[in-house]
């Protein structure tokens, strides 16, 4: 094999994060022809991924990293070596939204973007195939590639656009079986000789049907526009659950009820505490700001009621607590059950547990709180806020005493627990608001509980 050829089944992936670690393991795992390096400035989190105890948790991942790992997969902090080794380097370095300057609070900062870009530069000898892989605003891409064509080493970087679709908890399955998988390129000749060797990789395991090539800013696009929608359609049941609570609907039969018809889905349509995870807010907000920045006010205004309306069901949740708690919480144990974002990770960014147990602990009630695997997160993300927090192991030791259970996050095992049980151990009366609408409600009600589900009327022996 010529060197030229060699080089470019070298693959590395700067940023070994939720996005980077999970995609480059399939990737080592779907194509034994090419080996992939994934590289990380943080030395804490590339140990533990070379490790037995993976940062991250995914069901399945475990299994394909210690197939791969040492064979065609490598974690480094050596980002130079593994800069000049590899023709293509996928870049998954976080992104979050700005908290300072021109557009805080909306557009993406994109300083380690900008870092990694610059590294690039530095060490690269020969040229490179760039690709996007962490969710970036529109155009970002001809901006990196600015910086890139800025070098005077007189070196070609064809930056392409390639967004990750994957849910989390699902990664490992989200990557073996995608819906899609985009490619998005500059319509030059490089540009689309960049792009078939990006292809050529997926189709190892992905159907041709399913690998769209398009052009960058089409790529770039349809990643915001995909979560802006998914989020939407959230906002938009957790919206009706507000007048189902005011009416005697039940959002769980208007939900299927219009899930049922086929051009809308029965996905996506779980009315609960709101939505969190780190792209959907940050996606809607850096969608608003290309918005704005356009002069698409109505366009922009459209999209931020997405996210405002998610943060007034966070609101309307806590207050439906304060209020049937004989308006006040304050000196009250609540329970929480669960702290990640979603089942199935122990990620806690932008949870809606954040903001509930933050408004909680802000009316002096006290939080007991467990999850699966989300303790160590939801330490870090509580660790500057005032106010009693207690860290149990045990679902069953956190509820003793409490007033209250207050159920955040849609762990299949909460509803196997021994509700009698839990009853017994909690002060009286005893109530549960189940924020995601997954308990057997009726019974809890026989036990002896003051039931509040999303949505629907509560069951009270008040
Ligand atoms: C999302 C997208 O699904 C994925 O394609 C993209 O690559 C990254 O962002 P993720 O954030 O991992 O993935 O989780 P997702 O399953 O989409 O859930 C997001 C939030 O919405 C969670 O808090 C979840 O609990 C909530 N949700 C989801 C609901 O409240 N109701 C629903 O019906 C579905
Ligand atoms: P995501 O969910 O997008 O994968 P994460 O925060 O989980 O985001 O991961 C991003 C990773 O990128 C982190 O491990 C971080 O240390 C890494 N990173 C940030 N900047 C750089 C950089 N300049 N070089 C290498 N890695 C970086």
């Amino acid at each position: 094999m010529d060197q030229e050829k060699d080089k470019y089944r070298e693959i590395l992936c700067i940023g070994a994060g939720y996005v980077g670690g999970p995609t480059m393991a399939a990737i080592a795992d779907k194509c034994p022809g090419y080996n992939v390096t994934v590289a990380d400035i943080d030395e804490k989190r590339i140990a533990a991924w070379n490790s037995d105890t993976l940062p991250i948790y995914e069901p399945g991942l475990d299994a394909i990293v210690k197939k791969t790992r040492g064979h065609n997969l490598f974690f480094t902090t050596d980002i130079p070596a593994a800069i000049k080794k590899c023709g293509i380097i996928f870049v998954s370095v976080n992104t979050p939204t700005k908290t300072f300057g021109d557009g805080a609070g909306k557009a993406a900062d994109l300083q380690y973007w900008e870092k990694t870009a610059r590294a690039i530069i530095e060490y690269a000898d020969d040229d490179k195939i760039v690709v996007e892989k962490s969710t970036l605003p529109v155009r970002a891409a001809e901006a990196m590639s600015r910086i890139l064509q800025s070098n005077t080493k007189g070196l070609n970087f064809e930056v392409l656009s390639n967004p990750e679709f994957m849910a989390e908890g699902s990664a490992v399955s989200d990557l073996e079986n995608p819906d899609r998988v985009l490619v998005g390129a500059m319509q030059t000749r490089s540009g689309i000789e960049a792009q078939k060797k990006i292809v050529a990789i997926y189709a190892n395991w992905v159907p041709k049907k399913k690998i769209l090539s398009t052009n960058v800013w089409s790529s770039e696009l349809s990643k915001l526009v995909a979560n802006a929608m998914l989020a939407q359609r959230i906002s938009s049941i957790n919206s009706i659950s507000a007048i189902c609570e005011k009416t005697d609907a039940d959002v769980n039969e208007v939900s299927k009820a219009v899930g049922m018809d086929n051009r809308i889905g029965p996905k996506f349509l779980k009315a609960g505490v709101g939505f969190g995870g780190s792209c959907f807010k940050k996606d809607i907000l850096n969608l608003v700001y290309l918005c704005d920045h356009y002069g698409l006010d109505e366009v922009a205004r459209y999209w931020e009621q997405v996210v405002l309306l998610n943060d007034y069901q966070n609101r309307r949740f806590v207050k439906n607590i304060i209020l049937n708690m004989f308006n006040t919480v304050a000196g009250k144990k609540i329970a929480l059950f669960g702290f990640a974002f979603k089942a199935d990770t122990g990620d806690t960014r932008e949870s809606p547990a954040i903001y509930i147990g933050k408004m909680l602990l802000e009316e002096r009630a006290e939080l007991n709180i467990f999850d699966p695997k989300a303790l160590e997160n939801a330490k870090k993300e509580l660790k500057d806020t005032e106010g009693k927090i207690e860290y149990f192991e045990d679902p069953y030791e956190c509820a003793e005493n409490t007033h209250a259970i207050a159920l955040l996050t849609d762990w299949k095992e909460f509803a196997d627990y021994d509700y009698k049980r839990i009853f017994d151990s909690m002060a009286k009366p005893a109530f549960i608001f189940d924020g995601r609408n997954m308990l057997d409600h009726k019974k809890l009600f026989k036990i002896g509980f003051n039931v509040f589900p999303v949505g629907s009327e509560p069951m009270k022996h008040l």
